[in-house]
């Protein structure tokens, strides 16, 4: 297949190239540098033009601004990028006949339902990133009946700035640790949501998805397991609640994500501790 990956200078999307270049012909688009095409989503006629230069047999967009502060601080350009950007894929897929697959997120639900949602819970979101999520999966979703709908949470990734690298970074430099315990999702290796996607694609069973590592975890307990793992377990973390973790965009408490519909077609990811300690194996090896 020709695949057209978007986002693909960013940490999903470069792993998906990298997975999927030996098995089809891939082509990455980033509004950054380094890719092989630059494209800035919110422009239609250049997401047009790109679409037709490449004509892919499919498109994997995980392109989105996901800085979930800043969306806060500016929902409408998160609208904007996630959501328009989104539509404007999906259109022109839809109108072409392309099966398209689309990355979201834990945070299109409200966090209160108190167990692990599943595909066909129903979305509502809290904040103006989900709600920028949110509104992608609908465009996608009532325009092109050929759609994947992948939603993850907690991703870490080698070159990434996240959540782990931060924690470790803080513990190597003696710094104090403060972690919230009343946020719980499912820590996501994205070399493992690479591989499950890849495997997706193959099957053309086009719907929604809740691809994460198996498992649910609050943020404190994530981190303590990090710590004890790379060689930390001697470093202090406090536990606080998300009201006390000041930040302009307040996630959902409890979304935990059940992979029901994957699981049915064999398309499953191991539990996070796994994918941790592998990756945390890779990061020492370098
Ligand atoms: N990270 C997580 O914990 C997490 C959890 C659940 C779901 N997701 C979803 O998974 C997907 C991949 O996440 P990730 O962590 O790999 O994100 P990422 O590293 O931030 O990659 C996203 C890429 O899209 C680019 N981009 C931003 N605006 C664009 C535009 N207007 N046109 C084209 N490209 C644009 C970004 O550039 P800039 O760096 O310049 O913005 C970046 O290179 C996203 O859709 C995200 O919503 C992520």
């Amino acid at each position: 297949m020709k695949v057209l990956i978007t986002g693909a200078a960013g940490n999903l999307g470069a792993e998906l190239g990298r997975q999927l270049e030996s098995r089809h012909t891939v082509l990455g688009a980033d509004i950054l540098d380094g890719v092989d095409y630059r494209l800035d989503v919110t422009d239609f006629e250049a997401c047009r033009r790109l679409l037709a230069e490449v004509a892919p047999d499919i498109v994997l967009h995980p392109a989105a601004w996901t800085d979930v502060d800043g969306c806060a601080r500016d929902p409408a350009r998160a609208l904007l990028i996630n959501g328009v950007g989104t539509a404007h894929l999906a259109a022109l897929t839809a109108g072409q006949g392309i099966p398209m697959l689309y990355v979201s997120s834990n945070e299109v639900f409200d966090g209160r339902l108190g167990r692990p949602y599943v595909e066909f819970d129903r979305p509502n979101p809290v904040n103006a990133y989900g709600y920028s999520k949110c509104y992608g999966e609908r465009a996608l979703a009532q325009v092109n009946p050929k759609h994947y709908i992948v939603r993850s949470s907690w991703l870490f990734a080698h070159d990434g700035r996240n959540f782990i690298q931060a924690i470790l970074s803080a513990a190597a430099a003696g710094k104090p640790l403060r972690v919230v315990t009343n946020e719980v999702a499912n820590p996501t290796y994205t070399n493992d949501l690479a591989a499950a996607i890849a495997s997706l694609i193959e099957t053309e069973r086009f719907g929604s998805y809740h691809l994460v590592n198996e498992g649910a975890v609050s943020r404190w307990h994530f981190a303590r397991f990090a710590l004890d793992c790379a060689g930390f377990a001697e470093a202090p973390v406090a536990r606080i609640s998300r009201h006390e973790w000041q930040r302009p965009s307040l996630p959902p408490e409890y979304t935990p994500l059940a992979n029901i519909a994957g699981a049915s077609i064999g398309v499953v990811l191991r539990p996070w501790q796994e994918s941790l300690r592998a990756f945390l194996e890779a990061e020492a090896s370098g």
